[in-house]
C-alpha cells in the first residue's frame, strides 16, 4: 500500500512531469489519456514528447517500480482507484482569443461519473490554467450535477496553479518557489497541503504554501504570466526608446534597472518578442474574460501590441541596414519560440516571416537546430529550410537572429563574412558582443543604434 494514490487526468507537460515526479517519490500514479499511442508509450516507459530529464526519470521508474506509473485509457477507472484526481488538461485559445474550456468540462464530467460510483471522500485538484470562477462554477458544478455528490462533504475541490516553464518542467516541479492552493473549503486545502508536505519534505523550508480561495488562486496564475509578459514588453518599449539615442544600449539600461532589489533583471531581455504556449494564450484569455465582465484592460492590450510590433521593428532595422529587402535572400537563424525546444507555438519567427512577406520578400531561408520540422508544419512553404548554419547563410544578403541557441552563440563575424553574399546581420536577441560585431561587419541589434 502506498500512502497516496493520484490520478492525473491529462498527459501534457504539467500532467506527465507531475506524474513522473510523484511516482519517483513512492506515490502511486494512474495517468489517463484518450490517446492510445501516448498511453502505450508511457506504459513502455517512453516520454511521448521531449522535456529535459523526463525520459531519465521515466527510465528510473520503469527499472525500479514500474507499477507506480501507469497510464490508462479509462479515466473513470483511474479516478476510482485513487484518492486524489488532478485535472491537467490543456486550455487552448479559441479563434476569438478567449479560453477554450472544452477539455476541462469533459474531464469534470468524467470525474462526476466516477464519483457517482464512489463512496469515499475524493479530492479534485484543478491544475490547468483557467479563468477565475472555472473551478467552482464549471468543475465543481458539473461534478455535483453528474455525481449527485456534495462539494465539501463528499468531495473536496482545490485549484493549484502551475508555474513550470518548458525545458525546466521537471526542475520546476521538484523545486517550486511557492505552492499556491486555492480551496473550496478548509478540509480540501488541508488535504492538498498534507500531500505536498509528504511529497516535498524539506524543500518546503524554502517554499511557502499559500492558501486562498479558488478564484484568487486562478488569478495568481494570470497575474504571474501577465507580469512576466509585461516585463518583456516593457524592456522592448525601452529598447525602442533606446534606439532614439545613439549609443544607448538597452542591455546596459535593463541591467541598471534590474539591479534594483524591487525589480530584478529577469525577463527584462529585450528582443524580437515573447512566444510560447502560455504568454499569448493567457494574456489574451484574461483580457477576453475581463472584457466579458465589462472591464477593458489597456495595459494587457499594450503588452500584446508591443510584442507583436517587435517583428515589424526587426524588419525595419534590417531594411535600415541592408536597404529594400524585396529581392534579397534573407536568413532567419532560429525558428523555435525559445532555445532548447522544437515548440513553434506563437514563435516570434512566425510574425517576422509574415512581416517579411507583407513587404514582398520571397526568398527566406530558415534554420533551427531542433525546430525545422515543426516550423515546416507551421510555416509551410513560406520559407525554405536549411540543414545547417552554413547552408542557411550561403548566398544570404541579410541575416536576422531570432532564437538565441548556443549553436549560434559561437559564430564569429568571420563566419558570417565567409558564408553570406553580403554579411548584414541583425541581432534580435542581443546574443552577440555589440562592439566586436559592429566593428567587423554591417551590424545592428535591437535596442541600440550606432553613433554615425
Ligand atoms: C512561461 C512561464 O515562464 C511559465 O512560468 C509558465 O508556466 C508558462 O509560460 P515558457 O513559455 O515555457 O514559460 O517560456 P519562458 O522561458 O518563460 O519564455 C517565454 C518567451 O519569452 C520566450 O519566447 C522567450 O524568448 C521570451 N523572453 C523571455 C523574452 O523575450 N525576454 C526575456 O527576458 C525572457
Amino acid at each position: 500500500m502506498y500512502k497516496y494514490s493520484v490520478s492525473i487526468l491529462g498527459t501534457g507537460f504539467i500532467g506527465l512531469c507531475s506524474a513522473a515526479c510523484f511516482a519517483n517519490k513512492d506515490i502511486k500514479v494512474l495517468a489517463s489519456t484518450h490517446n492510445e499511442k501516448k498511453a502505450s508509450m508511457i506504459n513502455d516507459g517512453i516520454a511521448p514528447f521531449y522535456e529535459a530529464d523526463l525520459q531519465e526519470m521515466m527510465n528510473d521508474i520503469k527499472a525500479k517500480k514500474p507499477e507506480l506509473l501507469q497510464c490508462l485509457l479509462d479515466p473513470i477507472k483511474a479516478i476510482l482507484e485513487t484518492d486524489i484526481s488532478m485535472i491537467t488538461q490543456g486550455t487552448p485559445m479559441r479563434e476569438d482569443k478567449s479560453i477554450n474550456l472544452g477539455y476541462i468540462e469533459s474531464t469534470a464530467r468524467e470525474i462526476g461519473e466516477a464519483l457517482k460510483q464512489k463512496n469515499n471522500y475524493h479530492l479534485v485538484v484543478v491544475r490547468s490554467t483557467v479563468v477565475p470562477g472555472t473551478s467552482r462554477n464549471l468543475v465543481g458544478r458539473i461534478i455535483t450535477e453528474v455525481s449527485g455528490k456534495i462539494p465539501g462533504k463528499d468531495f473536496g475541490l482545490c485549484m493549484q496553479p502551475e508555474f513550470l516553464a518548458e525545458g525546466r518542467s521537471i526542475e520546476d516541479t521538484l523545486k517550486p518557489d511557492r505552492i499556491v492552493i486555492g480551496e473550496f473549503d478548509e478540509k480540501s486545502g488541508a488535504m492538498l497541503q498534507e500531500f505536498y508536505e509528504y511529497f516535498y519534505g524539506d524543500h518546503l523550508k524554502n517554499c511557502p504554501i499559500l492558501r486562498m480561495n479558488l478564484e484568487s488562486a486562478e488569478l495568481v496564475k494570470y497575474g504571474n504570466n501577465c507580469l512576466l509578459s509585461t516585463k518583456i514588453s516593457y524592456a522592448n518599449e525601452f529598447a525602442n526608446l533606446a534606439q532614439l539615442v545613439p549609443n544607448v544600449d538597452i542591455v546596459q539600461v535593463m541591467k541598471g534597472v534590474g539591479l534594483d532589489y524591487r525589480i530584478s533583471d529577469r525577463f527584462l531581455g529585450a528582443g524580437v518578442g515573447f512566444g510560447g504556449s502560455c504568454f499569448h494564450k493567457d494574456v489574451n484569455a484574461i483580457r477576453a474574460w475581463s472584457k466579458s465582465k465589462g472591464y477593458h484592460s489597456r495595459l494587457l492590450k499594450a503588452v500584446l501590441d508591443i510584442n507583436d510590433d517587435q517583428a515589424i521593428r526587426i524588419v525595419d532595422i534590417a531594411e535600415e541596414l541592408a536597404g529594400d529587402l524585396k529581392n534579397k535572400r534573407i536568413t532567419l537563424l532560429g525558428l523555435a519560440f525559445k532555445p532548447g525546444t522544437d515548440d513553434m507555438r506563437q514563435a516570434a519567427s512566425i510574425r517576422v516571416v509574415n512581416e517579411l512577406r507583407n513587404r514582398g520578400v520571397k526568398d527566406i531561408v530558415g534554420y533551427d537546430p531542433k525546430a525545422n520540422e515543426t516550423a515546416e508544419l507551421e510555416l509551410g512553404n513560406k520559407i525554405a529550410y536549411a540543414n545547417s548554419i552554413e547552408q542557411a547563410l550561403k548566398g544570404s544578403e541579410c541575416t536576422l537572429l531570432i532564437t538565441e541557441w548556443d549553436d549560434f552563440k559561437t559564430l564569429t563575424p568571420d563566419d558570417f563574412k565567409e558564408y553570406m553574399k553580403t554579411p548584414n546581420l541583425v541581432d534580435g536577441r542581443r546574443l552577440y558582443n555589440y562592439d566586436r560585431f559592429n566593428s567587423a561587419l554591417p551590424f545592428r541589434a535591437i535596442g541600440r543604434i550606432n553613433l554615425e
